[in-house]
């Protein structure tokens, strides 16, 4: 059995001989899981691979990729691992266009930090928000709903300064409606927006949607028209707003496509492989893209806000799954003369079927839709929210639920505000005292007035209101 005490550290190690070993604990870990051995020794034998991961990064300044052994000059991405999914360590598979986990409740987020490489959000930094802003923080950091971050004690030493920043979100607007898990980024970046008083920039990708959808782009520009509306709903302030469809904006903004440019001229098909698993049969659209998700982390991409200023800092929120655009932005950088985005990411909202995926637009029984009317969403929880809840009533009874793998409880924690009716929930539920029937009549409660709301307030946004979000202009700031 290997114990982590026996691992010295291999920093010493030449690449190749660090590549070697590393192969060798790859095939260690898949053997000891096919062989079902016991959790601890499967556990020790990740965290001599993790650990012999950072080693290799640290000696060849990339990262190791099973199968490639260490080059010249590979950029890689910033942390120890490939977001193609692949990875040795762990079942969970987290990149833009898949998440999936063997885990009732969930992916495991702790290690997923481990692996991207990025930071914990812990109460010391939840509290620093809450004395920098004077604004208690968003149940959505209270609850850990946003969890990891790159870069936002820096971003709070700016703001500190009385420097400002600015945000930048986006959505790929792949259908007309958008499901409730869309909104999560956009509820929080609202609310950043309004305790920071700062400006946002929103990429709609219909570029990106053609590239990897069987849609016209037509279609993807169309749909950017009316995710547009779903994103205005949310309550962001016009005069602080700018909403842009790619295949709008790149023709119209030269100093736009001059970065995107730029960033193509820094990065390789390799990295590029690297970082997004693509493989030679993949369109030169897809290979090119992400300097396009990239360019907009940078102010001067946007001269009618930021002037030629190059050195504001952009903070992103979004949920992880796009950490792999950012790793590579925040690689090109400072190569180009820019500052890294900062990032705030969230969990996934779970599809209704479990935690094991997120909710999906793909899958429609997976999703609620923002498009969906009281009795559809009543009727899709009821049948299938995913119960962690006992077979039989007396069952229930005297063992109660459980509400780590419990979509209805889940999904509380994101829409239900109020902590102590929260935490009330999660104490009956799991004693016993309240039923799965019953929890999931108090979600349908929680749920449907509050995407009723939502299209009340989408319907007041008209043509003219999208196209005044969506016309180059300044915005009102202090620098
Ligand atoms: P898209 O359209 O897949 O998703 C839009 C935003 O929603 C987040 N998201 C979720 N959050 C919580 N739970 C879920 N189940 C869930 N599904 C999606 C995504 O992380 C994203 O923040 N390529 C991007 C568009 C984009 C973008 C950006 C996103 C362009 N620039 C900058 C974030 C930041 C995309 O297709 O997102």
């Amino acid at each position: 059995m290997v114990k982590m005490t026996d691992y010295q550290g291999d920093a010493a190690k030449s690449p190749l001989e660090l590549f070697e070993k590393l192969t060798e604990q790859g095939d260690k870990v898949r053997s000891l899981k096919s062989a079902k051995a016991e959790k601890a020794e499967i556990d020790a034998a990740v965290q001599l691979l993790l650990k012999l991961k950072v080693d290799y990064k640290k000696v060849t300044g990339q990262d190791y990729k099973a199968g490639c052994p260490p080059s010249e000059n590979s950029l890689g991405s910033e942390n120890g691992l490939a977001a193609d999914g692949n990875n040795d360590e762990g079942d969970d598979e987290v990149n833009p266009w898949s998440v999936s986990t063997n885990n009732a409740k969930g992916v495991d987020y702790d290690k997923l930090i481990v692996r991207f490489g990025s930071s914990k959000i812990d109460q010391a930094l939840v509290d620093r928000i809450e004395k920098v802003t004077g604004r208690k923080p968003h149940h959505f950091l209270r609850r850990g709903i946003f969890f990891s971050h790159r870069d936002m004690h820096q971003v709070l030493d700016t703001y500190e300064k009385h420097k400002s920043f600015f945000l930048y979100t986006g959505r790929g607007p792949s259908s007309q409606a958008m499901h409730v898990g869309h909104l999560i980024p956009f509820i929080f970046t609202k609310w950043l927006q309004d305790v920071f008083d700062i400006p946002l920039v929103v990429q709609m990708t219909d570029d990106e949607k053609y590239l990897w959808k069987d849609l016209t782009l037509e279609q993807c520009h169309q749909f950017a028209m009316e995710n547009a509306k779903d994103i205005i709903a949310c309550g962001f302030d016009v005069n602080k707003t700018f909403i842009f469809s790619d295949l709008d904006y790149m023709g119209a903004s030269p100093q736009f496509y001059r970065n995107v440019v730029k960033i193509q001229k820094h990065v390789t098909f390799n990295q590029v492989k690297g970082i997004f698993g693509f493989t030679d049969s993949d369109c030169i659209g897809k290979i090119s893209f992400p300097a396009i998700q990239a360019a907009p982390s940078f102010s001067n991409s946007f001269p009618h806000i930021f002037g030629d200023k190059k050195d504001i800092q952009c903070l992103i929120p979004c949920a992880i799954d796009q950490d792999p655009y950012f790793r590579m932005t925040r690689d090109v950088a400072p190569r180009i003369g820019y500052p890294k985005p900062a990032l705030l990411h969230s969990t996934f909202f779970p599809a209704l079927q479990g935690a094991q995926t997120k909710m999906s637009a793909s899958d429609a029984n997976s999703s609620i839709f923002l498009t969906d009317t009281a009795k559809q969403i009543k009727n899709k929880i009821n049948k299938y929210a995913f119960s962690g809840g006992k077979d039989t009533v007396e069952e229930h009874r005297k063992y109660g639920g459980n509400v780590d793998v419990d979509v209805s409880f889940m999904y509380l924690t994101f829409f239900l505000e109020d902590d102590e009716k929260l935490e009330k929930i999660r104490q009956d539920y799991t004693s016993g005292a309240l039923l799965t029937g019953e929890l999931k009549k108090t979600l349908i409660e929680t749920l449907q007035p509050i995407i009723a709301e939502h299209q009340e307030r989408r319907k007041q946004v008209t043509d003219e209101t999208v196209k005044r979000f969506m016309t180059p202009r300044p915005l009102n700031f202090n620098l």
